[in-house]
């Protein structure tokens, strides 16, 4: 009943002509970078737009960096700099990240911005002049030593439950249990070190059970996916709590109107930001702000999230829209998290992979493809499955679609002068491939981009087959068969020139090289598509490489070298077992020296190995040492160290080595020599 009712509104809404549409993403923090499992979103959001774009709607998308709350300000005290600057360095980040994804927002702000300021008090004092922000003083827990509330995830302690240490203030992740940080044994704080207090202070709040009836008719009007629609049922059911929307100073945000000291919680700004993007956006562009937020618009608005940020959609800010009478949104489209490789992103497996990362190694357009096949117009979460992402880019991008344009080029260039046929020999498949358009577009619309490639790939296996059937190769031998060749080579480029436009959505940077090569103009939605005939193209480029095995491993590298970075001091992986005990006879056995370096050089034909030679008091010592992958032979000249001076000499490859520089690590380059502090001289023994 619910399903087909959506299918009629889909249909409805596809032939409606030149909807206004209005389109978010959830605002990312601004105290990280970009990884993978974000990309799911914003991917999954730009495909959309670009899809409704490419339909001829008016259609915006708008996003920005969410920048309040106390993780950014403390992070910004940790590297000594205002949280202005950080905002303002990851913002740049932020946005090079998706540019290079492909990812087109139509505008991108921040929540730190005046326009978001203005519609944060607007809509408070609306919601306040309408009765529905009350106040009264809570206790909390309090660091006496930053002079700070504490929010529940910057208190540690010991389960009140199942007694784990090193728990955050809200939750046991060793038995998943719930508490407030008051009920947490043993607490101290994260930031300082030191025991919390407990501390009252006067606290803002928005009433949110006042919006019950509002949200259960809400809810049930369509505007959700069913999965989220049950959830939030249960939640309605329990009934709706007073929503806590002020922090105390030191917070970085706004402060809110008439309450010195008190500052609106970063969640009660953030949505309000997608206003103060799409204000900022009709500021420069001359576009009506209000034919999108009024409450009667009849404009669309969509907000694109992740299963996590759900109550937040669809229970407050719906509420606190309708409180300030603005619009409420048309739809929310929660998605699922991303796995890697079947499991949960991980650091240290090196699977939480920036987006930077990637982008050092791979086309973004791979992974927006593989994204595309993955995703529905469901909550499920989606896994990054390595062998699956190489072949499925390779047989269906490179193998199939782009296959078809470079097994016909050819002839067209050599044969023809890069002129197509005037003629289109297969006006029936050149049709069938058309029609299929208004299914695809319902499964772009409904976000069963999973379906829409599967279709498009289906197409392309007919293209690849009607090819394989006629046999150009053959033909192109034969006397007299110049113009079988040159229909079918032109079928096969017409038949591409379709697939290019159905996959622009997803991979917009091929689509727009197959654009250049068909020597075409940038193509809208085919579906009312003529063959191309008596058109000449341009000579063909390889559209597309195969995704390279050793590119993936080496992501994967990259993403554990970042982590060893982040986390300052590289560590030990794994210590060794203490050898066995030996009597202090054996260990006077050992003449250990201090040695000076004083020359050191690359070793032709040992790309480990560096050649030292090393003043070790009375005598120079030739030593080889495989330590070229960690050390220049510049920085180790004139550097003390440690020599084992009585180790029997060495006949090597290279020369004969004689004695031994101690240094410790994994290898490659974590290989760190030992030096003596100062003061020691080439010569002395080491005792
Ligand atoms: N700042 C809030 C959103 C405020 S919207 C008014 C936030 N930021 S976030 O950076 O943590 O996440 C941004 C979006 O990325 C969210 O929709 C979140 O669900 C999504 N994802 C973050 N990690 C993800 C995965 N591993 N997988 C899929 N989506 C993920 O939440
Ligand atoms: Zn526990």
């Amino acid at each position: 009943m619910l399903s087909s009712f959506v299918f009629v509104l889909l249909e409805l809404l596809n032939t409606m002509p030149n909807r206004k549409i209005l389109v978010t993403s959830a605002l990312p923090y601004a105290n990280g970078p970009i990884h993978l499992g974000h990309l799911v979103e914003y991917i999954q959001t730009d495909i959309w737009v670009r899809f409704q774009k490419q339909r001829g709607n008016e259609c915006y998308y708008v996003c920005a960096d969410d920048t309040h709350g106390t993780p950014i300000m403390l992070k910004a005290d940790r590297e000594g700099i205002t949280p202005e600057q950080l905002i303002a360095q990851v913002g740049k980040e932020h946005i090079l990240d998706f540019t290079e994804f492909g990812v087109a927002f139509d505008n991108y702000h921040s929540t730190h911005s005046e326009e978001n300021k203005l519609f944060s008090e607007l809509i408070y004092k609306r919601l306040q002049a309408a009765g529905h922000i009350s106040s009264r003083s809570i206790t909390q827990a309090y660091d006496p030593v930053k002079n700070m509330f504490l929010p529940d995830r910057f208190i540690k302690g010991e389960c009140p439950k199942c007694g784990a240490a090193d728990q955050y203030g809200d939750s046991c992740e060793a038995c998943g249990a719930t508490y407030s940080p008051i009920e947490l044994k043993n607490a101290v704080s994260a930031i300082s070190g030191a025991k919390p207090v407990e501390k009252d202070s006067l606290h803002y709040f928005f009433n949110l059970a006042d919006f019950t009836g509002m949200l259960s008719e809400w809810i049930k009007a369509g505007h959700l996916q069913p999965e989220v629609c049950n959830k939030l049922g249960e939640w309605l059911e329990g009934g709706l709590q007073q929503w806590d929307i002020s922090r105390d100073e030191p917070y970085f945000g706004f402060e809110i109107p008439d309450a010195p000291g008190k500052y609106f919680y970063v969640w009660l700004d953030a949505p309000i930001g997608y206003m103060a993007s799409f204000k900022n956006l009709c500021d420069k562009q001359g576009l009506d702000f209000d034919a999108f937020w009024a409450e009667d618009s009849d404009a669309e608005l969509y907000h694109f999230i992740g299963k996590d940020i759900i109550y937040f959609h669809a229970l407050f800010w719906p509420a606190m829209l309708s409180g300030a009478g603005f619009r409420t949104p048309s739809a929310i489209f929660a998605h699922g998290f991303l796995t890697v490789n079947g499991e949960k992103m991980s650091k240290s497996r090196g699977t939480f992979i920036t987006a930077r990362t990637y982008l050092e190694h791979l086309n973004p357009e791979y992974l927006r493809y593989y994204f595309a096949a993955k995703l529905s117009g469901g909550v499920d979460d989606i896994d990054l499955n390595f062998d699956d992402f190489s072949q499925r880019v390779n047989s269906d991008l490179v193998g199939k679609v782009v296959n078809i344009a470079s097994r016909c080029s050819g002839f067209i260039a050599q044969r023809f002068a890069n002129g197509l046929s005037p003629n289109c020999s297969e006006p029936a498949l050149f049709q069938e491939f058309v029609n299929v358009n208004e299914q695809i577009a319902g499964f772009y619309e409904a976000r069963e981009y999973g379906k829409a490639m599967r279709e498009i790939m289906a197409l392309a296996d007919k293209a690849n087959h009607y090819i394989d059937e006629k046999k150009p190769w053959l033909i192109a031998k034969q006397e007299g068969k110049d113009t079988d060749l040159h229909e079918v080579c032109s079928m096969g480029i017409n038949l591409f020139r379709l697939l290019a436009a159905y996959l622009k959505p997803v991979i917009p940077a091929l689509a727009e090289n197959a654009e250049c090569f068909l020597n075409i103009a940038s193509q809208s939605w085919p579906a009312d598509a003529k063959p191309l005939s008596g058109h000449v193209i341009n000579a063909f480029k390889p559209l597309m490489t195969r995704v390279e095995a050793d590119k993936i491993a080496a992501i994967v590298e990259a993403s554990k070298e970042n982590l060893e970075k982040t986390a300052g001091q590289p560590k030990a992986k794994r210590c060794e077992p203490i050898a066995d005990t030996i009597a202090f006879e054996d260990f006077a056995k050992l003449d250990l020296r201090i040695g000076k370096i004083i020359k050191a050089d690359p070793v032709e034909g040992a790309d480990k190995l560096l050649q030292l030679t090393v003043d070790i008091g009375d005598e120079t010592r030739n030593i080889f040492a495989g330590i070229k992958s960690a050390y220049a032979p510049e920085e180790l000249e004139g550097k003390l160290t440690l020599v084992v001076a009585n180790l029997a000499p060495r006949k090597m490859r290279f020369g004969i080595s004689e004695g031994m520089i101690l240094a410790a690590g994994p290898g490659g380059k974590d290989i760190w020599i030992l030096s003596p502090d100062e003061g020691a001289a080439a010569g002395m023994r080491v005792k």
